[in-house]
C-alpha cells in the first residue's frame, strides 16, 4: 500500500525503536553540504514515492496535490508547462488531461512543456528547449501552441545566486512572464498556476491576478518542503482578454 504523503517513513520514532533514517558517511572529497543533501533525498518520503510510482521527481506531487484540490487538469484540457524539466508535472498533466487518449470516452487533452534544459521525451507531451525570458519566447510558445490554452502552469525557478534580493527579482521576472503568457493565451475560465517565493512580488502580482481571475488562492501543498519559502498561486476562472476593439472609457 502507498504510504500517505508526509508520513514519517524512515524517521527516528521514540525509545526502543530502530532509527530507520539512512545516514551518509562523509566520504573523502564529499562536502558536508552534499552529504546533507544526499541524506535528505534518501530520507524524503516523496523522493521514495516518486521512484516507486515512476515520476521523474518529487515535484510531481506538488501539482498532483494542487490539482486534487482545485481540479484544473481535466480530460481535454490544453496545458502549457513552463520550466518542465525533468518532467514530473508533464507526466501528471499527460495522465490527467488524457493526452494519450487512454481514457476512452473522455476528451483528449494536450501538454506543451518547455525548459532551459533538455528534457527526455515524455509520451503524450510536446517538449521544447527554450529560455522563456529570451526575446520573442512568448511568441514562440504561442506559435507552438497554435491556439488557446486552458491551463498555464509554471514551476520555473532560477538557480540560486546566493543573494536573496537577486533571487527574489529573478523569480518575480519569471512569474510576471508566465502571467503575461497566461493573459495572452488562456481561454475564459482558464487556470494559471505559478510558483512564487513568500515575500515576493506579492502585492502587485496578487492585485493583477485578482483583477483578471474569479478566484486567487495562495497555497503551500504538503509536498512543498516546509523549510523552503516557495508557495504556489492558483488563479482560477480567467475573465478573458479585454475586447481590444471596445471603445475606451
Ligand atoms: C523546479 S524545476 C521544475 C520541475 C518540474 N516542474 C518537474 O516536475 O519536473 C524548475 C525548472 O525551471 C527551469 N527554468 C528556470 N528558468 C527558466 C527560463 N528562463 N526558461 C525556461 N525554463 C526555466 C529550470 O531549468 C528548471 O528545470
Amino acid at each position: 500500500m502507498t504510504k500517505a504523503p508526509g508520513s514519517r517513513e524512515g524517521k527516528t520514532s521514540g525509545r526502543g525503536q530502530r532509527d530507520l533514517r539512512v545516514r551518509v558517511k562523509t566520504a573523502k572529497g564529499r562536502k558536508l553540504s552534499s552529504k546533507l543533501w544526499l541524506e535528505r533525498q534518501l530520507n524524503d518520503p516523496y523522493v521514495v514515492r516518486a521512484k516507486r510510482e515512476g515520476y521523474r521527481g518529487r515535484a510531481a506531487y506538488k501539482i498532483l496535490e494542487l490539482d486534487d484540490k482545485y481540479r484544473f487538469l481535466v480530460p481535454g484540457a490544453r496545458v502549457v508547462d513552463l520550466g518542465c524539466a525533468p518532467g514530473g508535472w508533464c507526466q501528471v498533466a499527460v495522465a490527467r488531461v488524457n493526452a494519450l487518449g487512454e481514457k476512452s470516452g473522455k476528451k483528449i487533452g494536450r501538454v506543451l512543456g518547455l525548459d532551459l534544459q533538455e528534457v527526455d521525451p515524455i509520451a503524450g507531451a510536446e517538449i521544447h528547449q527554450l529560455d522563456f525570458l529570451s526575446d520573442g519566447a512568448d511568441d514562440q510558445v504561442k506559435e507552438w501552441l497554435g491556439g488557446p490554452a486552458d491551463v498555464v502552469m509554471s514551476d520555473m525557478a532560477a538557480s540560486s545566486s546566493g543573494h536573496k534580493n537577486t533571487d527574489h527579482l529573478r523569480i518575480v521576472a519569471l512569474v510576471e512572464a508566465a502571467a503575461q503568457l497566461a493573459f495572452d493565451v488562456l481561454e475564459p475560465g482558464g487556470t494559471f498556476v505559478a510558483k512564487v517565493l513568500a515575500g515576493g512580488a506579492e502585492t502587485e502580482m496578487q492585485a493583477l491576478l485578482k483583477r483578471n481571475f474569479e478566484k486567487v488562492a495562495n497555497v503551500k501543498p504538503p509536498a512543498s518542503r516546509s523549510d523552503s519559502s516557495e508557495k504556489f498561486v492558483v488563479a482560477l476562472g480567467f475573465k478573458g482578454r479585454p475586447d481590444e476593439d471596445a471603445p475606451e472609457d
